[in-house]
């Protein structure tokens, strides 16, 4: 609270702001022109600071928006990931970060066992892709296929993926967590396939690639998924013991026998 009230806009200015949307403006306004007046403002600085935070609540409004959209499961960053502590090389963290694969429309795929810090990469990576402007979307493979079955039933499939394919990014977590069915792998497969060269694809397994049609009932199916997915694709291993496991231990906690 400032301790004088400024004036309040003139109601045709107050309705026209409200009629074009521009909240962020029609909130500073009052304010604004006190403090232009006072501080003899030239005409344009106060345009532009107005214009300026009505951008900037837009920004952060439409960020907020695709975050939603993305459903994540957590939040992860970046940031949190301690990259020394993993089995990911720097500069391969780096390079995903950058985000460059996103705007090529490669892929990502990171195999490798349970607590390795697949999920926490793909969501951080998704997360960041969304602050930077992209869409994003996060499904478990389980969760995709069951979006892809449910567009079996009334044969809008194509639909279903040309919506999926909005998206700038696709992580599909998890995959080969549950085995699929022909139906199952053959809908994952015209997913990928759609989205081949298009969009990015972020993939999280615990199965090497050589062990995919442990999970995919076809072994055609899963050579031609593999085509796809594996042209344009920065592959992460990680491996290592489990990160959770390591913690539980530094907390006294689990003890493992390792040999
Ligand atoms: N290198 C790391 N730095 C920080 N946290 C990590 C790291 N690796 C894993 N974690 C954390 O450990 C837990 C398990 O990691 P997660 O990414 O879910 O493993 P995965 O998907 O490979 O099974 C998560 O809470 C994650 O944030
Ligand atoms: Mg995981």
């Amino acid at each position: 609270m400032t301790a004088t009230t400024p004036p309040p806009l003139p109601a045709d200015l107050n309705e026209g702001l409200k009629r074009l949307k521009m909240a962020a403006m029609r909130r500073l306004a009052p304010e604004l022109l006190v403090t232009a007046k006072t501080q003899r403002w030239k005409p344009e600085e106060f345009l532009r600071t107005l214009i300026e935070a009505e951008i900037a609540s837009r920004d952060e409004s439409n960020v907020r928006t695709r975050m939603r959209q993305a459903a994540f499961p957590v939040t992860k960053t970046l940031a949190e990931f301690d990259v020394a502590a993993s089995s990911i090389p720097a500069a391969t963290f780096d390079y995903l970060s950058s985000l460059e694969w996103i705007r090529a429309a490669e892929n990502v795929c990171m195999i490798g066992p349970a607590g390795t810090g697949k999920s926490h990469t793909l969501i951080a990576l998704g997360i960041a892709g969304v602050e930077a402007g992209h869409r994003v979307r996060y499904f478990t493979a389980a969760d995709l296929v069951e979006t892809l079955y449910r567009g079996l039933a009334d044969n809008s499939v194509g639909k279903v993926i040309d919506n999926l394919l909005r998206n700038d990014l696709i992580l599909v977590d998890e995959l080969g967590f549950a085995p699929l069915d022909d139906t199952g792998a053959q809908l994952l497969f015209r997913f990928v396939a759609a989205a081949y060269e298009r969009r990015s694809l972020g993939i999280g397994s615990h199965w090497p690639f050589e062990s995919w049609g442990r999970f995919l009932p076809e072994h055609t199916t899963a050579v031609s998924m593999l085509d796809r997915l594996l042209h344009h694709c920065h592959t992460v291993v990680t491996d290592g013991d489990s990160y959770r496991m390591r913690q539980a231990r530094a907390n006294g906690g689990t003890r493992l026998k390792t040999n």
